[in-house]
């Protein structure tokens, strides 16, 4: 798991493409990225409009994009070469079992999940991403005060994932506020150009709470 060396002055998709040496242990992120900054996740990048803006916006911070699909994977890797991005990873591994096992502990500034398959049918909510467990692996993986942001465009996902949170501990919930600046992903340029409300949150991993001391 080599991370492209700064001495190295081209860069081909293979460098921006990790291959996890091991899938059952966590990664060092001081191994996978060639300088130390904050980390942002982003969970289903797709065809990586956001994560590829912010990579190439915040030079100084990494940043890994996660995504099952290999057609859309390769995307990402080809435009991140060509755009000489060395702070972006793009990893071909499903997004529970990577927060769960690979991301390293308290590590991760910011997390997004912008507009997961909804899943609108009942028979199969069971595979929507946004599920407690996701919620508790998520958290374990950010620094306390770390955020994860969710973004849809479906409501009733979105009410599914409010029932969800409120079940689910250690977080401060807050608005998402209106963030102008921020880049779209491909979906939501999509959704805005159709005119359709988007609906978001932010979640703040609290700090662990001290036991008061002993008298
Ligand atoms: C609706 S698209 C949104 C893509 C992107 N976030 C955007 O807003 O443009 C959802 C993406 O998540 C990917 N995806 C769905 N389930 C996944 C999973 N369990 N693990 C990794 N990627 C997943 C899909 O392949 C797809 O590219």
């Amino acid at each position: 798991m080599s991370a492209p060396t700064t001495a190295n002055p081209t860069l081909s998709p293979d460098d921006i493409h990790w291959i996890p040496t091991s899938i059952v242990e966590r990664v060092s992120f001081g191994d996978l990225f060639t300088s130390q900054g904050p980390v942002t996740v982003d969970y289903g990048c797709g065809e990586g409009a956001f994560v590829l803006a912010m990579a190439k916006r915040h030079p100084t911070h990494n940043f890994l994009a996660t995504e099952r699909l290999a057609l859309r994977v390769e995307k990402v890797c080809k435009t991140a070469a060509r755009m000489h991005l060395r702070n972006i990873r793009v990893l071909r591994l499903e997004n529970l079992y990577v927060a769960r096992f690979i991301l390293p502990l308290n590590a991760v500034s910011t997390s997004y999940v912008s507009f997961p398959d909804p899943w609108p049918k009942r028979a199969h909510q069971s595979r929507r991403l946004v599920q407690p467990e996701f919620l508790t692996a998520v958290r374990e993986t950010l620094v306390p005060g770390g955020e994860l942001r969710l973004k849809t465009d479906d409501l009733p996902y979105f009410r599914w994932m409010e029932k969800v949170i409120a079940e689910s501990e250690g977080w401060d919930r807050t608005n998402w506020p209106e963030e102008p600046e921020l880049p779209r992903t491909n979906f939501e340029a999509r959704f805005i150009a159709q005119g359709l409300p988007i609906h978001s949150t932010i979640l703040r991993k609290r700090a662990a709470e001290l036991s008061p001391p002993l008298i």
